[in-house]
């Protein structure tokens, strides 16, 4: 079974969907990490087209947050403001979606999963099980991703202002809410009154 957690940054999907996870016992999938590896391969290796760089990255995910890159561990490389640019510029790009969706439904072939990114009910699995769309204010995401980075809300915002335009404007698989998603405003909610929603439309389904 497949969760698909879809939505703009800051409005709660890693928190809650790693909570979702633990809660019903599935393995966690964040997809951006992925785009945030071929991101930091992008600026290290500029000459190379970022879809080359996508196909032949070795991405491996433990579900905990920990990622390795080619052997190396990058958890703390990929969220610095430089790598977040990065990688919603390679995300852009038609052939990394290729690579890697196609690296992400080899993942979810078997098992049970909560997957986390911008395309999941859309692109990568239209028939999960359950798509939620979760969404919160502005302001709000803005103040809780500065919180998470120790960064500076008004610039965090701006940053933000623009990845949004970016992530949902462009051409390929742009940041939408599925057919069927269940659409969740998570402002002014905790981690855990977003769960109780989702597992209590689960249990309705
Ligand atoms: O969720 P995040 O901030 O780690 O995502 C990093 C970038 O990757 C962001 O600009 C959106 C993009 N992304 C995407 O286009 N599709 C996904 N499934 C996940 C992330």
């Amino acid at each position: 079974m497949l969760i698909a957690i879809d939505g703009p940054a800051g409005a709660g999907k890693s928190t809650v969907s790693r909570a979702l996870a633990h809660r019903l016992g599935f393995t966690y999938l964040d997809s951006g990490a992925m785009y945030r590896c071929v991101g930091l391969l992008s600026l290290e290796r500029p000459g190379e087209p970022p879809a080359t760089l996508a196909a032949g990255a070795r991405i491996e995910l433990d579900g905990n947050g920990r990622v390795r890159l080619d052997g190396e561990d990058v958890s703390e490389a990929i969220r610095t403001p430089e790598v977040s640019e990065a990688a919603s510029r390679v995300a852009a790009d038609q052939g990394v979606r290729e690579a890697l969706v196609a690296k992400q439904r080899e993942l979810i072939a078997a098992g049970d999963w909560v997957a986390e990114g911008r395309d999941i009910g859309t692109v990568v699995a239209p028939d999960a099980a359950l798509k939620v769309f979760l969404t919160a204010d502005p302001r709000e995401r803005a103040r809780r991703r500065a919180v998470e980075l120790g960064a500076n809300e008004a610039t965090v915002l701006a940053e933000q202002t623009i990845r949004d335009e970016r992530d949902s404007t462009r051409a390929h698989s742009p940041l939408q809410a599925a057919p069927g998603a269940v659409v969740l405003d998570t402002t002014g909610l905790t981690v855990e009154q977003v769960v109780e929603r989702i597992v209590g439309i689960l249990d309705r389904c």
